[in-house]
């Protein structure tokens, strides 16, 4: 008899799925989270602090792993031609939308390589540099990078990281080229930063803001229109005179393309559950960073903007001439 119930719930399992064996419910085995910038930095902070609880919505670990270089392509190109599972996920900054014309060559399309699960957070920038920099705020450093052009060096995550984008706004703002040193990523920069390796980063509030407030770094403005509530007493660049400078940088998580919809959604809903989190709130928070409103937090929300940032960053990056190897 009960042979007989087990050959016929095979059967029943035979026609509803193809198959003889039921396929075991997604996510059955850890996920990889890729991040395309070097650990330590504001875009890996982003992830593993997301992580955790979409992990535990979904009921499956989450694993980051840090694929780095040339401005997040290489991991980009990585994740385009993963297996379209569900078991390999992209989280990624606005470098989705300038690496098509920063790149002359590029092994993926943002448009047609992925599927697209939700934009995350928006976060501004600020511009910092070492503790001992002899200028102590934005007019002393406009006024030493005139002088001292040849001797200041401005730190970057390399071609098509946002710092890179940020600080070639700046220079071109001012008039002036300073030697770049690019990392693999704004973690490291920072480290050298506050090290005394380097002068000047333009970098994301995520890792940043603690550094601020212990005066371990200069700070000569943020990158928004307006003050950030969590630092306050932060003037904008544009009220210091780079009037219109406005630098905020917005995320979204992919998957490959041709990953079925189904598990999408779980990772969509994965993703909502961790952006509500209180936890993850107020840690997010206390960097000044955004969670976009949940109606972005759809394929849609991602993919409707980064369509529309190409259409923006293009034409401005290829009249500029910008372009990266
Ligand atoms: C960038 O500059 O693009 C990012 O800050 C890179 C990073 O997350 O390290």
């Amino acid at each position: 008899m009960k042979l007989k119930t087990a050959i016929l719930a095979g059967l029943c399992t035979f026609f509803a799925t193809g198959s003889i064996y039921a396929a075991d419910p997604y996510p059955n085995k850890p996920i990889t989270l890729v991040v395309p910038f070097a650990a330590g930095g504001p875009t890996d902070a982003v992830a593993r602090l997301i992580a955790v609880p979409m992990g535990k919505e979904l009921g499956q670990t989450i694993i980051v792993e840090n694929t780095v270089g040339a401005g997040g392509t290489i991991a980009a190109t990585r994740v385009a031609r993963a297996n379209p599972d569900g078991y390999m996920l992209f989280i990624h900054h606005m470098g989705m939308s300038t690496a098509p014309a920063l790149y002359k060559k590029l092994a993926f399309d943002p448009m047609k390589d992925f599927e697209y699960i939700g934009q995350v957070v928006d976060v501004p920038m600020v511009l910092l540099g070492r503790k001992n920099f002899p200028a102590n705020n934005f007019k002393e450093l406009e006024a030493y990078i005139k002088v001292n052009k040849e001797k200041v060096t401005l730190a970057n995550a390399g071609p098509g990281a946002v710092s890179q984008l940020c600080g070639l706004l700046f220079m071109s703002r001012e008039g002036v080229e300073l030697t770049t040193v690019p990392y693999k990523g704004t973690g490291p920069a920072l480290t050298d930063l506050l090290g005394g390796q380097v002068d000047l980063l333009c970098d994301q509030t995520t890792q940043t803001v603690p550094y601020i407030k212990d005066n371990l770094v200069k700070t000569y403005g943020v990158t928004t229109p307006n003050r950030l509530s969590a630092l306050p007493n932060i003037p904008t660049l544009d009220e210091q005179g780079l009037k219109g400078f406005d630098v905020k940088v917005w995320h979204g998580m992919y998957a490959p393309k041709g990953t079925p919809p189904a598990v999408l959604d779980k990772v969509n809903k994965a993703l909502k559950a961790a952006l509500n989190n209180p936890e993850v709130k107020a840690r997010l928070a206390e960097s000044n960073i955004e969670v976009v409103p949940m109606s972005k937090v759809t394929p849609n929300g991602l993919k409707d903007h980064l369509e529309a940032e190409i259409n923006k960053w293009g034409p401005v990056i290829r009249k500029a001439g910008a372009y990266a190897d």
